[in-house]
This record gives structure tokens, sequence and C-alpha cells, in this order.
């Protein structure tokens, strides 16, 4: 099948930094993006074919957004899946699809199709207030999740014990068994609509030894090949039962006894696939491009071991965008700097990201975290 140089249009709900990575990516297929987000300076203005500023938990705004587009697709699960029931019953293409999204924003939800599918997970409760997390403090050690509109652990508060109970959420969410893992991990899937399946080798979340805080991530996991192909099958397993189109992140647990958890997933471009673009064959954004618009999937391989670090804004720094030892981290060679473009850096706002590439994986971890150190986002105020 010839992909036809006049390619239907595809509709982002979202202009951030993953929709800004899409349409990196989709330009080398002359795909014409059209963007849909509230900020009028978001890192995806000026680079789309048309960037309209709206919100996206408006039915009106997202459905007359979507009425412009052929396919349409999200780089953020809040949006307003009403509107996009609508178009999708209206002809449109939607992935992932509406009530898979309205599934996955709410977290109760999503544990509960886990749970109902067979998919191994933690052990939970729904809770609707803070009352009846209290009225369960035999549940604990445990982690109090907020149902909706929690991302980059807001909306996460750890209970240890009783005495932990006063910062639990009084809105409805569910209290998860704490689980004591070795190692988070994230596996990436994608499917297209012809039912093409494919798996990126498993990603290894490295945690800031004394903050609870993702520092790094590495590719591949140091994990067995016995874990790393349980995981593949889970991940492979969770979109298979969603019925999903799409690409869809899997954040899993590894516990000490090499068991396999899953946390959570995302049905879009995730942080955990970054290092994709210069790590892998075929990128996690080209891959998403290429299952919502039904072509043939890429190869996920990993073609050199990575390691991708988030640069987030220094504490103390709100203003206008300074960037810090960008040439010489330039100078050393595999380190790729990824800069999102926003005008503003505040505390710990994720402003892009760096990936550093290696032949082996001896001697990574050090590069990387002296790439950490040497660039700093500040500002000039
Ligand atoms: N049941 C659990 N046991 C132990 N740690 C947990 C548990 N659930 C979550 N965590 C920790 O809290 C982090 C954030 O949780 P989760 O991924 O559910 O929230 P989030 O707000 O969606 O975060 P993000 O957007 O960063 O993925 C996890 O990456 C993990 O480190
Ligand atoms: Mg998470």
């Amino acid at each position: 099948m010839a992909i036809p140089s006049q390619s239907p249009i595809l509709g982002v709900l979202g202009g951030g930094q993953l929709g800004r990575m899409l349409i990196q990516s989709a330009i080398n297929y002359n795909q014409d993006i059209h963007i849909l987000d509230p900020d009028p300076n978001a890192p995806c203005k000026d680079l789309s074919q048309r960037f309209t500023v709206g919100s996206l938990k408006d039915f009106d705004t997202v459905y007359a957004f979507g009425h412009g587009c052929d396919v349409i697709t999200v780089e953020i699960e809040s949006v307003n899946t009403e509107a996009l029931e609508k178009l999708q019953r209206e002809g449109k293409k939607v992935y992932p699809q509406p009530d898979i999204l309205s599934l996955i924003k709410d977290k109760r939800k999503q544990k509960q199709f886990y749970q109902l599918n067979g998919i191994p997970t933690a052990d939970f409760i729904l809770t609707s207030d803070k009352a009846e997390v209290i009225h369960h403090a035999d549940f604990l050690p445990a982690v109090n999740k907020l149902g909706k509109e929690g991302y980059d652990g807001r909306g996460v508060q750890v209970l240890r014990s009783e005495a932990d109970l006063d910062k639990a959420f009084d809105a409805p969410g569910l209290l998860e068994k704490l689980i004591d893992f070795d190692k988070e991990i994230a596996v990436t899937v994608a499917r297209n609509e012809a039912g093409d399946l494919i798996a990126y080798p498993a990603v290894e979340c490295a945690f800031h030894p004394t903050a609870n805080l993702v520092e790094f991530l590495f590719a591949p996991a140091e994990i067995s090949k016995e874990v790393a192909e349980k995981a593949e099958e889970i991940a492979k397993d969770v979109i298979l039962k969603l019925g999903m189109v799409g690409i869809l992140a899997v954040e899993m647990f590894v516990t000490k006894d090499g068991e396999v958890l899953v946390n959570e997933v995302a049905p879009r471009p995730h942080n955990s696939g970054h290092h994709t673009i210069e790590a892998n064959y075929t990128s996690q954004f080209e891959q998403h491009l290429r299952s919502v618009m039904n072509w043939p999937l890429g190869n996920p391989d990993l073609r050199c071991p990575a390691a991708m670090i988030n640069l987030l804004g220094e504490n103390g720094f709100t203003g206008p965008v300074l960037v810090e030892g960008q040439e010489e981290a330039l100078a050393e060679q595999g380190v790729y700097i990824h800069l999102y473009g926003k005008k503003i850096t505040k505390p710990f706002r994720k402003m892009g990201h760096v990936t550093v590439v290696s032949d082996t994986v001896a001697g990574l971890k050090e590069k990387a975290q002296r790439i950490k150190e040497l660039i700093k986002i500040k500002s000039i105020s």
C-alpha cells in the first residue's frame, strides 16, 4: 500500500514536549499535524500546520478541533472523552480509543481492569474520602492515590504507618499495598489497526539514593532474561486486553522475588521512551505515528545501551530560561540534548532531557551522572 503524499490530517490533543517530538517524526513523512493546547506558548506553538489555543477539557472546543482532522490522538490523558466519543461515532479515527482513555485516566477504573482481567498488580482497596482511608488503617503500609488528575507523583502519597494517615487524600482514590520493589521498569508496546503488535526492550528507572525521585532511565534494564520476557508478555497482554490502537507505556515493579506487577499505563509516548529517539531503530514518537495512522510498525530493538536524564528546572529559579553547561556537555561524544522550548522555568518543571548513548553498558551510569551535574536549567532573572 502506498502512503499517499497528501495524507490525512492528524489532530493531537496537547502541544507539550510529547507533541513536539511527535511533530519531529511526522515531518519525515510529510504528515500534517494540527495541535490543540490551552497554552498559547506551548512547546508546539509555531511547529504544527495548525495550532489552536483552547481547553482540552471543554466538549465544544475538543469537538470543533477534532472535526477538522481525520485521525485524532493525544499526548495527555485528561481530555474531554465525551467529545472524542462523538467524533468516533461520526466516523473519525480516535486512537487511543475514547473508552480506553476514560478507563486509564481514572486510576480506580484502571486497577479494577487489571483485577478483572487477571493482570498482576498490587492489591488495593477503593476509597472515596479521607475518612475511608483512615478506616482502612490495617491495610498500611500502603500508597494512597488520587483517582483522577495525578501525574509526576502528584496525587500519590505513601502511608507507612498510622502517623501518616493525616496525609490521606480527601477525594475518590485508592489504597494500594506498598510494594518493596527491587526495580521499577517500563515496557512500551504499540499496536496498529491491522493488529500488528511490537514491544520495546524493558527500561529501568533508577532512583535517587535519598530523594524518592526517578533520576535516570537506563536501557536495557538490568534484569534477567526471564523477568524481561515476563514483563514483555504482561505489557502485550495489557494492550491486547484493552484492544487499544496506539502506543502504550506499561510501568511495572519487579519485586525482590522476581514477580512483575503492573503499576500503571500511559496510552501515549512517555518519559520512559525518550531514549528511543537515538538508541532504538524506531523512536517511540515515530511508532506512535505509525500505530495511529495504521502504517506498518517499525523495529523497536535497541541499537546501543543508553541513559536518559530529565532536565528539571533547578530549585530556586523561576522565569525566562537559562541553560548552563550545554557546550561542555556537547563536548562529550554520544550526548544528545533536547530542550522543549518552554518559555518559563519553574522548580522541577520538565524543561528537556538528555540522552547518553554508549557502545557498552560499562561506564554509562558514571557518564550519565557527569552530564547531569554539568547541565542546569536556571533563569536569567
Ligand atoms: N504500590 C506501590 N508501592 C510502592 N511504590 C509505589 C506504589 N505505587 C507507586 N509507587 C511509587 O510512586 C511513583 C509514582 O506512582 P504512579 O506512577 O502511580 O504515579 P504518577 O503520578 O502517575 O507518576 P508518574 O506520572 O511519574 O508516572 C511510582 O513510580 C513508584 O515509585
Ligand atoms: Mg507512574
